[in-house]
């Protein structure tokens, strides 16, 4: 059992005090970004972009997920751990049970998984077999195939009307946090204010009731030598990774991260 549990989650969303959550793929990250005092390890598909160097998260395994889930476990003493269920491992409900089966006795505390209301019925089954669940809405990665490149969702009424519709499906279905990527910041504050459960934001402004970043943006290592628009690189004011790391708890903390520019 973490330090931080959903109840700890859920009392910050209450007091509006923000909530960390920072991406990590190993036990000496894990242990850092303890000591930073960040709320949620996310272990994500992106280690599939920024470890395997891929140039999509598609090819990411289960067996991948479970390995780095494992790994950040060891490294980890108090945090919430949420890994990524990856691409093609919940299509169906039977394969979702087995591989959130997988990432839990590898050491998750919840599942994170990309989708829309149509996951309603999967979220429902996993939560009534004790798995907590995210669910990614907004940019979700691993269809970018579908959506055609890594943009901003949600700017048309219709579907930003539709993201607020499944944001309360899935709440009503079980889901124990949203997960929103890359919508403009006003939806992002009228699906936060929607729904009673946690909502982390990457892209999507300050409003939310936490932020996620991944730790490599972050700390400005990119193979491109480019940052999308919502990341800082906190190693521009910070000469060592602990004190970056830091910064970045504090200024989520203080509500000066995500600032203006980062926003959408
Ligand atoms: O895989 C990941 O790191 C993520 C974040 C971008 C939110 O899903």
């Amino acid at each position: 059992m973490p330090d931080v549990t959903l109840t700890t989650l859920n009392k910050l969303k209450r007091a509006g005090e923000k909530i960390v959550c920072l991406t990590a793929y190993d036990a000496t990250f894990a242990h850092l970004e303890n000591q930073a005092g960040v709320e949620v390890i996310l272990v994500g598909d992106s280690l599939g972009m920024v470890l395997q160097g891929h140039d999509s998260t598609l090819p990411v395994s289960i067996d991948d997920m479970a390995y780095h889930t494992q790994s950040v476990k060891r490294g980890n003493t108090g945090a919430f751990i949420m890994a990524d269920l990856p691409f093609m491992s919940y299509a169906t409900v039977g394969q979702a049970i087995d591989n959130s089966a997988r990432l839990m006795q590898s050491g998750a505390h919840m599942v994170k998984l990309e989708g829309a209301g149509w996951l309603a019925e999967t979220v429902t089954t996993l939560v009534r077999n004790g798995v907590p669940v995210c669910v990614h809405l907004g940019l979700t990665p691993q269809t970018v195939n579908v959506i055609g490149g890594y943009k901003v969702q949600g700017r048309e009424q219709a579907q930003a009307r539709a993201l607020l519709d499944d944001a309360r499906a899935l709440e009503a279905a079980g889901a124990s946090m949203l997960l929103l990527e890359c919508i403009p910041s006003s939806l992002a504050n009228e699906i936060t204010a929607a729904v009673q459960i946690p909502v982390i934001g990457i892209g999507a402004g300050s409003g939310t009731d936490g932020q996620v970043l991944v730790v490599h943006d972050l700390l400005g290592l990119s193979i491109t030598g480019r940052l999308p628009r919502f990341v800082k690189n906190f190693m521009l004011e910070h000469s060592d990774v602990q004190s970056a790391v830091k910064a970045y708890v504090d200024a989520v903390k203080n509500v000066e991260f995500p600032a203006a520019e980062h926003e959408f």
